[in-house]
């Protein structure tokens, strides 16, 4: 952890304090009340009730630890780098056990219903910029407020090079949010399974890293705190935003990302079946799972650092791009991530944002929007179209070691 500078690491240790003083419950890896969430308030309906934060993926790691116990994960990588369509059959050559893996879980589940996907994907496209925003900067900033996620991604091999770790993600990101998501030329399932060998592959290499300490990383607790940093979280802003939105719009959007936490292996007896039951199980699994880590604060550095940089043609700059993500996550995470405060700018967006939003939604005249809005939607819409990009030119593929350095 040599790069991470020692400032930044006192700074991390002060907020901690802080916490602690402030009578709040100490963050990360705190959770000492027992699992309460209800199963009944699930997709399965019915359950064992099991602690998810041990819980991982009974059927992927054993199957990804033997891809590397018998050294095929380049090959497979090789193998798979053109399978990229829902309906396209998997290459020849790939190990029994891996193509049997792939076979049985790039199905859709039993309760996914076309309907509400067709209805979810129109939703995704009229409310693109939304959901990129929210999903893409907001996700991201709370990501590295989540100390087991923060660090995993910091000593995976991707901690090192960000930009494609950050366009790769968002391969799944723009998958999902696809007019042909789920259906047959989409490529939704294929990027979900992708992802699963991937968590798989880091639940392996991870612990092998000198500078890992703690449990087996990526347990359906951690990937249900991540789920509810993107749908859950993107769904209260919206409604904070008064962004106009049907019950169905809102249903199908659920949905779709239930069947992506299935596809990514959670256990339907842990996927909420209604928005109530996410809000609660968001509750009850966000903050104990919250909280600063000198890793975290260097990510959003790098993150924001590259929001800055891509937008710029757009006339944005660092400032605009600081208040930004603190317009889009609450003070106390702003504060963890150690996101520079930025007063004109900050009131600025406060101001413009919902103009915008209203603007969007067709319920005021261009007029009526002030030039500097369009800085703000000019900056968004170079990241969301820099990171399309970027996208294209990669793929998902298993990583063969951790971060190197
Ligand atoms: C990789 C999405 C949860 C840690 C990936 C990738 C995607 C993805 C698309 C492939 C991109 C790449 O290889 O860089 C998701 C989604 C999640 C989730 C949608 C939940 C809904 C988590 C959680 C953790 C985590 C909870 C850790 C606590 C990682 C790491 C990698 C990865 C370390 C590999 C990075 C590398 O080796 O470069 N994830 N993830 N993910 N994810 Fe997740």
């Amino acid at each position: 952890m040599a790069e991470l500078s020692r400032r930044k690491m006192l700074l991390s240790g002060g907020a901690l304090g802080a916490l602690g003083v402030m009578g709040m419950a100490v963050p990360a890896q705190a959770r000492t009340a027992p699992w309460a969430w209800a199963p009944s308030g699930s997709m399965a309906g019915t359950g064992v009730g099991a602690d998810p934060r041990w819980v991982w993926d009974e059927e992927a790691d054993p199957v990804v630890a033997a891809l590397f116990e018998r050294g095929q994960v380049p090959e497979v990588n090789r193998l798979l780098w053109d399978w990229n369509r829902n309906d396209q059959p998997l290459p020849d050559g790939l190990p029994a056990d891996l193509r049997d893996f792939i076979e049985r879980n790039r199905q859709l589940p039993s309760w996914a219903d076309r309907r509400k996907l067709e209805t979810a994907a129109e939703f995704n496209k009229s409310r693109g910029l939304y959901l990129n925003l929210l999903n893409g900067v907001g996700g991201g900033m709370l990501s590295t407020a989540i100390p087991k996620e923060a660090r995993s991604v910091y000593y995976s091999a991707g901690g090192a090079d960000m930009e494609d770790r950050v366009a790769k993600t968002s391969i799944l990101g723009f998958a999902v949010g696809a007019l042909n998501a789920y259906r047959p030329d989409g490529t939704c399932m294929v990027n979900s399974v992708k992802t699963r060998l991937v968590h798989a592959a880091v639940r392996h290499l991870l612990p092998q890293s000198p500078h890992w300490s703690g449990d087996i990383p990526i347990s359906q607790e951690d990937i249900l705190v991540t789920w509810h940093t993107l749908p859950t979280y993107a769904m209260r802003k919206m409604l904070e935003w008064k962004v106009p939105m049907s019950a169905a719009d809102r249903d199908a959007y659920l949905h779709v990302w239930q069947v992506t936490a299935h596809m990514l292996g959670v256990r339907d007896e842990y996927i909420p079946a209604t928005w109530a039951a996410a809000n609660a199980q968001s509750d009850q699994v966000l903050p104990p799972n919250m909280g600063p880590t000198p890793e975290g604060v260097e990510l959003t550095d790098i993150l924001l650092g590259q929001l800055a940089e891509q937008t710029s043609p757009g006339g944005i700059s660092r400032p605009l791009v600081n208040a930004l993500a603190r317009f889009l996550v609450d003070e106390q995470v702003a504060e963890w991530d150690q996101i520079p405060r930025e007063p004109f700018w900050e009131g600025t967006i406060r101001t413009v944002w919902p103009i915008l939003v209203r603007f969007r939604e067709g319920l005021i005249p261009l007029p009526l929007v002030p030039e500097i809005a369009w800085t703000v939607d000019e900056a968004l819409r170079q990241y969301i179209l820099f990171f399309l990009t970027k996208g294209q030119e990669t793929k998902i593929v298993i990583p063969t070691g951790n971060r190197p350095n």
